[in-house]
């Protein structure tokens, strides 16, 4: 009898297929970043990420708490100053925009959700970089690595004051994690996580967040994010975050690099994170409005993809709209 195997066998049914599905991809699995503008009255569409907008303190915490209840598993937010300096002072303001937005959703949710802060400068500078800079030799600017880790620690204590519960430093400084960890410990915030962007790549795909956070940057961050040719480089800087005490772990972007995840995935002893990005998302979602794809069912697999390579979490900006479309199924 030819064939002798039927492998199909496993895929005559819904109820056949749903039985024997490898992947699970659940709300609590999907983290919603968030951006909130300083000085906004209304939300503010962003025109490269059709349906995500600057919000405004108000409509943040009305769609946070609509998130929280469609059981997304974490918010992840992001500051959009209205004054920028080449020390980004707002990322260390108390009143600057992102510690407001972050009191503001501590006092409304509580401890009903994962509250995440971006603990990085580049929203804050004037220069868009995410540290501070040094003038070398030969009259360029760099950004100085040990410089931008003292404001890293005073934007971290900031946050933990503010009511985050995870930080996500994303700026790839080295020894980033190592110097918040210390700064949050002894200012009392030894319950405050930390989620490292560990392997974050110099990508084109962040194209659509620059616009989402009307970010001043000219030029690359090629001197601090990785090269997308680089996979080994990728454990280093993973394994020198879980020595310096990382709660869990971040690859991004998450599509292109599926391959980075998976080997995360398969040595991290604590949990992984990617981050599904900004110019990930325009990509799909301008294909849908040409009619060249099928929404929901591209967000899905897309989503299912980032889980089948072993990110334990995603940041998605789909995940209160795909937690809605998930707790439909069974
Ligand atoms: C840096 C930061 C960036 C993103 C998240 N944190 C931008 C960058 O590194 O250039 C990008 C997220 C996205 O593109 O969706 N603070």
């Amino acid at each position: 009898m030819f064939p002798e195997h039927r492998p199909r066998r496993l895929r005559g049914t819904a109820a056949m297929r749903r039985l024997v599905s490898e992947t699970t991809l659940r709300p609590r699995q999907l983290i919603l970043p968030m951006f909130v503008a300083e000085g906004a009255d209304a939300p503010r569409p962003i025109s490269s990420m059709p349906g995500v907008v600057q919000h405004s303190r108000d409509s943040l915490r009305k769609a946070a708490v609509e998130a929280v209840r469609a059981g997304v598993g974490g918010l992840m937010l992001f500051g959009v100053p209205k004054v920028h300096d080449a020390v980004g002072s707002g990322a260390t303001d108390e009143n600057g925009v992102l510690n407001v937005a972050l009191r503001d959703l501590r006092a409304e949710l509580g401890d009903d959700t994962v509250l995440m802060a971006d603990t990085c400068l580049d929203e804050f500078t004037d220069h868009g970089h995410c540290g501070v800079l040094r003038r070398g030799e030969a009259g360029e600017d760099t950004v100085d690595n040990d410089a931008t880790l003292e404001r890293y620690a005073e934007m971290a204590i900031a946050q933990a004051r503010a009511g985050a519960h995870v930080l996500g430093p994303s700026g790839m400084m080295d020894g980033q994690v190592g110097v918040i960890r210390r700064a949050l410990d002894d200012a009392g915030y030894a319950d405050t996580g930390i989620l490292a962007y560990s392997a974050k790549y110099a990508s084109a795909f962040y194209g659509p967040f620059r616009e989402a956070v009307d970010s001043q940057l000219k030029g690359d961050r090629k001197t601090y994010q990785q090269d997308p040719g680089n996979a080994r480089e990728a454990l280093r800087e993973i394994e020198l975050d879980l020595a310096e005490g990382a709660d869990a772990i971040m690859v991004k972007p998450a599509l292109s690099y599926l391959d980075v995840i998976k080997a995360a995935a398969e040595l991290s002893p604590v949990p992984v994170a990617a981050y599904n990005i900004s110019g990930e998302y325009a990509m799909v979602e301008a294909a849908v409005a040409n009619g060249w794809l099928e929404r929901e069912r591209t967000v899905l697999e897309v989503l299912t993809s980032i889980r089948r390579a072993g990110a334990d979490m995603i940041l998605t900006y789909w995940a209160a709209e795909a937690a809605t479309w998930l707790d439909r199924e069974k």
